[in-house]
């Protein structure tokens, strides 16, 4: 009997992988945190299966479900959103399980971040803007933010920021984040990637209106330089004259093709 945590993607029911969804097809029990998990996905499970939705349940009840599961030698699919290195509250559900001799797999999903990155067609990295992507939130009433990650010291270093989880104070994100990234910084505002009624809202840190932060809980804030950015360097990876393992070019290249 295993336990797969399985990454079911941001919103769209076939951004999942095809090892995730040929699992959720193979248990017989199925756990999945219903506020963002798409119930189109529920349709893989087999017929008969167990389907819990863990939305209203506390910790402890979830973990009964699936030592009940195990007593029984039934293997559960435990569906979060995107993808379960985030915000998925997966590691005291495996802390649980592991005390409990439960064996756990993790299968991994498209995370939101990419979800809105492919919605606005762009590259979060781009040669010369930004080299770095900060996956980050404000402090909410469940988890407050360590000491030192606060929004200041990653607006320091310019790298481009995907906050989740703090759509409800955009007006505090914007501000925070004026100051460091200029009134002109390009800042978009994605609901619902992927899902049928997602929705871009592009700004400036100076024109956001901090009153779209209304329009829906699931969205993320993604604010740098490369949003809609045209004017950039070129990859020296692609470039002609660029000697590399895989297209050795001039005279005495760095990595012969006999090597
Ligand atoms: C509990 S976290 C889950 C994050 C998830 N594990 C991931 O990989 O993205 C929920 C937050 O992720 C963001 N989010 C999740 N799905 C989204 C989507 N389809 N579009 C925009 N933001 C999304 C929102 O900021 C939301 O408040």
């Amino acid at each position: 009997m295993t336990v797969h945590f399985i990454g079911a993607g941001p919103g769209a029911a076939d951004l999942i992988t095809l090892r995730g969804r040929d699992l959720i097809a193979a248990c017989p029990v199925c756990l999945y945190a219903g506020s963002l998990v798409p119930e189109a996905l529920l349709a893989h499970c087999p017929p008969g299966a167990r389907i819990v939705n863990t939305a209203s349940l506390s910790l402890d009840e979830i973990v009964a479900e699936i030592v009940d599961a195990h007593a029984a030698g039934q293997d559960v699919a435990r569906l979060h959103s995107g993808d379960l290195s985030v915000w998925s509250a997966m590691g005291e559900q495996l802390r649980r399980l592991r005390a409990l001799n439960i064996p756990c797999q993790v299968t991994p999903g498209v995370p939101s971040f990419a979800a809105a990155a492919a919605t606005l067609g762009a590259e979060l990295t781009l040669p010369g803007l930004a080299q770095s992507v900060v996956l980050t939130r404000l402090g909410g009433r469940a988890s407050a933010m360590p000491e030192g990650e606060t929004l200041e010291n990653f607006a320091r270093t310019g790298a481009t920021l995907a906050i989740h989880l703090s759509v409800h104070v955009l007006a505090e994100v914007q501000a925070r984040l004026l100051p460091h990234y200029g009134a002109d910084c390009p800042v978009a505002v994605v609901f619902r990637a992927s899902w049928p009624d997602e929705r871009i809202e592009m700004a400036t840190l100076g024109t956001l209106d901090p009153a779209l932060g209304e329009g829906g809980r699931t969205a993320l804030i993604l604010v740098g330089r490369t949003l809609g950015a045209n004017d950039f360097d070129e990859s020296r990876l692609y470039a002609g004259d660029y000697d590399r393992r895989f297209r050795p070019v001039g005279s005495a290249p760095r990595f012969p093709e006999s090597a």
